[in-house]
């Protein structure tokens, strides 16, 4: 099975603020969404519940949540206290690229066992309070997917790119 992260990282490796995004980018969630259609997908429970609640569970896709509170529940997602029994269940179920889908906290421990990782790079630098762990792009074949301009509904403009090892 391959594992890989998806993630958008503004030029300080910025993710998340508040427990939000920090960039309105409706053509990356829609490069998200087409990418990760039909996949598992694993997210850990500051992101699962940062998704507005009538978009979560994600549709589409089987939902993977861990958190570490092992009475936490939600409909129709499997929950786990470990992120490897999360990755098992996929794997078991016959998932051929599992996507791993934040936030920060997860990415910082899975980024190691990454296969390939989708990241659209933001032309931003803000604060955060979440961050995408540092990785070294020498270390991987890097393929850009799409160039997006900064326009009326995009704040910022962006740059997709695959990463392969
Ligand atoms: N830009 C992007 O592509 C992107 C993608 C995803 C998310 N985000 C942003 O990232 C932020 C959320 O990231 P975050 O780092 O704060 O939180 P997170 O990674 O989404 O979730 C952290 C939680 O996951 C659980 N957890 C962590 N490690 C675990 C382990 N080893 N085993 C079991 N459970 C574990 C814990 O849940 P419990 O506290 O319940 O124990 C922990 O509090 C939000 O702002 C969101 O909008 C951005």
């Amino acid at each position: 099975m391959i594992i890989s992260l998806i993630a958008a990282i503004g030029k300080n490796n910025v993710i998340g603020i508040d427990g939000d995004l920090p960039w309105h980018l409706p053509d990356d969630m829609k490069f998200f969404s087409r990418t990760t259609k039909g996949h598992h997908v694993l997210m850990g429970r500051k992101n699962f519940e940062s998704i507005p609640k009538k978009y979560r569970p994600l549709p589409g896709r089987p939902n993977i949540v861990v958190t570490r509170n092992p009475s936490f529940e939600a409909p129709e997602v499997d929950v786990f206290t470990s992120i490897k029994d999360g990755i098992a269940l996929a794997r078991d179920r016959g998932e051929e690229e599992l996507f791993i889908i934040g936030g920060g906290e997860i990415y910082k421990q899975t980024i190691d066992l990454a296969d390939r990782l989708y990241i659209t790079h933001v032309e931003a630098r803000i604060d955060g309070h979440a961050y995408f762990p540092d990785f070294d792009p020498s270390e991987w074949n890097k393929e850009v997917l799409q160039d997006h301009p900064k326009d009326d509904v995009h704040n910022f403009p962006f740059r997709i790119c695959l990463y392969t090892k």
